[in-house]
């Protein structure tokens, strides 16, 4: 038992990372970089069903729309990200090393949990991009359509899509598609190419750098500026009412949903050994970042549903959809392309974090070491990278996006809220380790943290909850018959 729980000393975390990186972020810095990481397919893309609500092809409701109320959920999540995001910048200051919450989790809660969130970490990465590539082929292919080229619907359209949508024209594709075998031909072919290319721009040794960043920055802002002020000219009070269509349960099951848009900000805090005087500049930096997200996201989400009804907004590109339909053809084109080029950014981000976490993991031996290889010249883990590119295409070729999310969702507010108990341990365990960032009033944060990752959790349908505790089933399955024999750690501390 006790093994199960070995922690890994923060020492041995901390020889193992390259020497130290050099301080040279300000909190400036940070703002931008979290804006590159968050905004993307959740407040272009799953911000549609969070305020219309979802059913199932059956006309079940599966989840209520939050209505024009959408903006309560943005403030609530805003709120609960920010205190997980002061809990990781603590943890990211003490343990800067590749892995994010699985290296803390490590440090902190042992190894069991650590593999545990190594597992679900998969859903916020992997599973998050299989959501955000479908997200960017509904816009790259609005932006086709603005040049007079339609795609047939078979080859645009994932075969869960087709599946489980309630819109009949989308549904009837089971129907209509081609045939292969007997089976419906239904892929999502752009969602599977811009995976791919990703993937070839990675294996190459490409990486974001802070200028592409910058000017991907400017590229979301812009758009969703452009959408905030062309939108504002066209809103109509009548949209207000009812305001909470579906009362507070809507608000709460729309949060669970656009907290996607969220997505991003552990990121950042990854950058921490990077910073100069972490202590003011990292909660400057993350709590900057998400106030001038929550700020837009608000906006975005007042104007949108005071443009069209709410009810009109369960499509895939909900932005560009209510401009065409207020008589923006042209606006709604500019802000599609930006937000095919914001879920670029994102997509690269997600799709080059996962296999530094699957890199992590094998270097301690839970995983198998074929995924610890490093490239002889590029230095990057060009394994995990392929196998990490090759699944997620695959995966979006045929998947739907809504389901997707919220299995994204589940597994990440449950890495929050380990992190935010992670912070509460280590307190307790090591109150004397040096500490360049601190959480202020860290019991209240941390605590409140966990309750509002937990509380959100619940917004989330039966389904995501069983197919997250199956997830969890196969994770702890795995490590028994592989990581626990495996482990470098208690190999070691065995001997
Ligand atoms: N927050 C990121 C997005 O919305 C994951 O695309």
């Amino acid at each position: 038992m006790n093994q199960l729980f070995r922690r890994k000393p923060i020492s041995e975390l901390l020889v193992e990372g390259d020497q130290s990186l050099k301080r040279v972020l300000g909190a400036g810095d940070l703002v931008m970089l979290a804006i590159g990481a968050v905004i993307g397919a959740g407040i272009f893309g799953a911000i549609g069903t969070a305020a219309a609500g979802q059913t199932d092809a059956s006309g079940q409701v599966i989840r209520y729309g939050a209505g024009p109320a959408l903006v309560f959920s943005f403030l609530l999540l805003g709120g609960a990200c920010a205190l997980a995001a002061l809990c990781y910048a603590e943890l990211a200051a003490m343990i800067p090393q590749a892995g994010s919450a699985y290296a803390y989790a490590y440090a902190t809660l042992g190894e069991l949990v650590a593999w545990i969130i190594g597992w679900d970490l998969i859903l916020e990465y992997a599973v998050g991009n299989v959501a955000v590539a479908i997200s960017w082929s509904d816009y790259f292919t609005t932006l086709l359509r603005g040049f007079g080229l339609e795609l047939p619907a078979w080859l645009t359209t994932g075969y869960r899509t087709a599946l489980l949508s309630s819109n009949p024209d989308l549904h009837g594709l089971l129907q209509s598609a081609p045939r292969i075998a007997g089976l419906p031909l239904l892929v999502n072919l752009p969602a599977f190419g811009i995976v791919m290319i990703i993937t070839w721009l990675l294996l190459r040794g490409a990486r974001e750098s802070a200028r592409a960043n910058n000017i991907m920055v400017v590229v979301k802002l812009a758009a969703l500026t452009l959408f905030i002020v062309v939108g504002a000219t066209h809103l109509n009070s009548a949209n207000y009412t009812p305001f909470m269509p579906n009362g507070f349960t809507g608000v709460h099951q729309g949060a669970a949903i656009v907290f996607f848009a969220y997505i991003g900000f552990d990121a950042i805090s990854t950058a921490a050994e990077e910073t100069r005087d972490p202590n003011r500049n990292l909660p400057l930096g993350i709590l900057g970042g998400l106030a001038i997200c929550t700020v837009i996201y608000v906006l975005v989400g007042f104007v949108l549903t005071g443009m069209v009804p709410y009810t009109e907004l369960a499509v895939a590109d909900p932005l560009a959809h209510a401009l065409q339909l207020s008589g923006f053809q042209t606006v709604g084109w500019i802000v599609a392309l930006g937000a095919a080029v914001s879920m670029t950014a994102v997509l690269l981000v997600f799709q080059y974090g996962q296999p530094r976490i699957f890199f992590a993991m094998a270097r301690d031996g839970l995983l198998p070491k074929w995924a610890a290889r490093l490239h002889p010249t590029r230095r990057i883990p060009y394994a995990t990278t392929l196998v990490t590119g090759i699944a997620v295409a695959l995966a979006s070729l045929v998947g739907d996006a809504a389901e997707t999310y919220d299995l994204t969702n589940i597994g990440t507010l449950f890495a929050f809220a380990l992190v935010c108990i992670g912070v509460l341990v280590l307190r307790v365990k090591e109150p004397d380790r040096p500490r360049p960032f601190k959480v202020p009033f860290v019991w209240p944060v941390a605590l409140l943290g966990t309750a509002a990752c937990v509380f959100i959790m619940v917004g989330l349908p039966p389904q995501a909850w069983t197919r997250f505790l199956w997830w969890l089933a196969i994770g702890v399955l795995l490590y028994a018959v592989y990581g626990y024999r495996h482990s470098l750690l208690r190999r070691r501390s065995t001997r």
